[in-house]
């Protein structure tokens, strides 16, 4: 069909941690584009790696006693079954830590200094004098300069948003050892970026290696200048020593991208395979890299001006995507919206997410959301609702009357002629990323084979005397139509396709451009090809994905309990706070948390019980002003009824503080 030759990346994960339903965003968006291209005939290969080097990956390993070696080994293993069972389907997995990465790093790193791209230079950097290592500001923590937060990192404060230098951070720790960080100089190695001025602004503005939205970004970094990247790091670091620099390593990101490559190489090896046709600078293969759209900086900049310093091709294009929201909200491990790839997997078909992010994947860079309820309804009502549904209504007929043998003609060659004409704008839309356009135009077809069917009643026709031929007919058309929509939904739901394949007892589908319907062909017995979402599945995934807030990692503990829920305007509007002053406090004969507080709200005097007495006399409270809901719904208690609730903050015990106004305000004011 087309003699496309084509490499295909995704991001490399860290192998730090496990995969989420955030990285999958970008796994299922590449391996589509992938499984498509391959469908179509083309040569098409998908490469990725665990990218493995770094101060995390080092630092997590020495916390948990092992070798970074075998940390990263173990990773990997999980990534690799992660990403299998998701169908995710990888020519190549390698690894960073390679010696095809090795050397492909050496030698871009010796091509470019030779070219005099590289200059060195002393800096200085928070060094940790005990565990004697340079710190990443992410390993510093202290009290934020701004707002006196305990425990932010070094670089910015997650209580009110501050960036600063590690320095302005008060009572700076180093959160490896403890210690007080010093100040220290060491000779770092530089890519000098900006001598690829002209070159990156010709490649980032023309057409087809980047979404417009990037490219636009990207005139704004390039106006605002390019600064020298500092590219290396001292020991102790887990990564490759820089070949004329003993005691200095290539940083994480200078061999990540190069690890694209290395996986290649590796790839080419096993399948004796020619590497230099895809990656010598007059390579006329295509290659290209899905990534997030956080990582632009990276692929946009540094790497097109690597690979061309070093005498390689550059990208034919990069595919930013956006980040992945849960039920509309940043992915959170207290509300359980922190997924990990193995917690899905354990409670659904992974294909339901496949289809679903698909559903929701455009080219372009905005977010996408996870809506659990969306997501089971179009599960049910697409796939299990109109697809299988398809193949459900008719084999029964094929098997019972026919004895599973489809019919000798085709009844209804126009509609079997427009699901193969849909196939040029379905696949136009596959390449052009366009998935969610995609899945709305085979939906189409499919309520289109359902209305078809819809109109037949074969199940009428059943019943009458002497319409064998017809049912026949109908119910082959619409098996035929449900081979087209399947051929059309495999690169998505390849788990799908395959068991479909199966029912019907038919070779893997190629795209089909020129397909010719199934007549005289014996299926197999139907079996549920796909069952409804069970939302008690979904439930259990998000329970599992919540974390007690101390478990989730050592170097974010909040101090805080989480934000709630977002709520409009109105919900707020609803609760009447008014000021009130506490006429009579009282301690409650048997109760141990209660004090009984009269208050005056301006025109009437309330109860209420407040669960405050662990921290208050009585005679500390009686005449202050504090604030109360006045609107709450009394609530009878052991010891009366409660006409409002007091505001105060605090855990609990000794820490509680009762809210009091500023002064001027008087009992009866409502507090907005
Ligand atoms: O952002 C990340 O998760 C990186 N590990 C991606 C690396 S992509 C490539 F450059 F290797
Ligand atoms: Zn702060």
């Amino acid at each position: 069909m087309s003699d496309r030759k084509i490499l295909i990346t995704s991001a490399l994960p860290y192998a730090n941690g496990p995969i989420h339903l955030g990285h999958l965003v970008e796994y299922i968006q590449t391996d589509i584009w992938s499984r498509f291209q391959k469908q179509r005939g083309n040569q098409c290969y998908y490469v990725c790696a665990d990218d493995t080097h770094g101060t995390p990956i080092m630092l997590k390993a020495d916390r948990e006693g092992i070798k970074p070696e075998d940390l990263i080994a173990q990773v990997g293993q999980e990534h690799l079954s992660d990403f299998n069972e998701f169908n995710i389907q990888f020519d190549n997995y390698h690894s960073t830590h390679s010696a095809e990465n090795k050397h492909f790093s050496s030698l871009i790193y010796e091509r470019l200094r030779d070219e005099g791209h590289i200059t060195s230079r002393s800096i200085t950097q928070a060094y940790d004098p005990v565990k004697e290592m340079f710190l990443p500001d992410r390993f510093i923590k202290g009290d934020c300069p701004k707002c006196d937060a305990k425990e932010q990192y070094g670089d910015n404060c997650e209580v009110c948003g501050a960036t600063y230098s590690h320095t302005e951070l008060k009572n700076a720790i180093s959160a490896v050892s403890g210690e007080k960080p010093i100040e220290k100089d060491s000779v770092h190695y530089f890519f000098k970026l900006a001598d690829f001025n002209d070159m990156l602004k010709t490649w980032t503005t023309t057409e087809g290696h980047l979404q417009t939205e990037v490219s636009n970004k990207l005139a704004e970094w390039l106006e605002d200048g390019l600064k020298e990247w500092d590219i290396s790091r001292d020991a102790p670091y887990f990564g490759f020593e820089i070949p004329d620099a003993p005691g200095k390593y290539f940083y994480v990101w200078l061999d990540a991208p190069i690890g694209y490559m290395a996986s290649f190489k590796n790839f080419c090896t096993k399948q004796n395979l020619d590497f230099d046709e895809f990656w010598a600078k007059d390579s006329n293969t295509e290659l290209y890299h899905f990534i997030g759209k956080d990582i632009i900086y990276f692929h946009a900049l540094f790497w097109p001006a690597m690979l061309n310093g070093a005498g390689f091709r550059t990208p034919s294009a990069v595919f930013a995507h956006g980040f992945l929201t849960v039920n509309g909200e940043k992915m959170s491990k207290s509300r359980g919206t922190f997924i990990k790839a193995r917690t899905y997997l354990d409670h659904l078909n992974p294909e339901y997410l496949r289809y679903y992010f698909a559903a929701k994947l455009s080219a372009g860079v905005d977010d996408i959301d996870l809506n659990f309820e969306d997501f089971s309804q179009r599960v049910n009502s697409d796939l299990v609702g109109k697809v299988v549904n398809i193949a459900s209504r008719c084999s029964g007929f094929i098997k019972k009357r026919f004895d599973g043998q489809l019919s000798a003609h085709c009844s209804e060659p126009e509609l079997f002629q427009q699901f193969i004409v849909a196939n040029e704008e379905i696949a136009a839309l596959y390449e052009a990323r366009e998935y969610g356009k995609a899945m709305r135009e085979i939906m189409a077809l499919a309520d289109k084979a359902n209305q078809y069917i819809d109109e037949k009643k074969p199940w009428l026709i059943a019943k009458e005397e002497g319409k064998d031929q017809e049912l026949h007919d109908i119910c082959s058309m619409g098996i035929n139509l449900f081979r087209l929509l399947i051929a059309y939904l495999k690169p998505v739901l390849p788990q799908l396709a395959l068991e479909s394949e199966d029912f019907l007892n038919i070779p893997e589908q190629v795209w089909p451009s020129a397909s010719e319907p199934l007549t005289n062909h014996i299926i197999k017995p139907f079996k549920a090809l796909m069952t409804r979402v069970d939302e008690t599945k979904v439930a259990a995934i998000v329970e599992e994905s919540k974390e007690n807030l101390a478990k989730i990692s050592e170097l974010a503990v909040k101090k805080f309990e989480p934000i709630s829920d977002e709520i409009e305007f109105d919900d707020f509007a609803k609760i009447d706070f008014r000021i009130a002053k506490i006429i009579k406090a009282e301690h409650v004969k048997g109760a141990d948390k209660l004090l009984q507080l009269t208050v005056d709200i301006g025109d009437e005097t309330r109860n209420v019980f407040a669960g405050i007495k662990s921290a208050y006399n009585p005679e500390d409270l009686q005449g202050k002003l504090t604030v109360v809901v006045a609107n709450l719904k009394p609530r009878k208690m052991k010891f009366g009824i409660s006409e409002g609730m007091v505001l105060a903050a605090g855990p609990g015990g000794k820490d509680l503080w009762v809210l009091h106004p500023d002064d001027g305000a008087v009992a009866g004011m409502r507090v907005k």
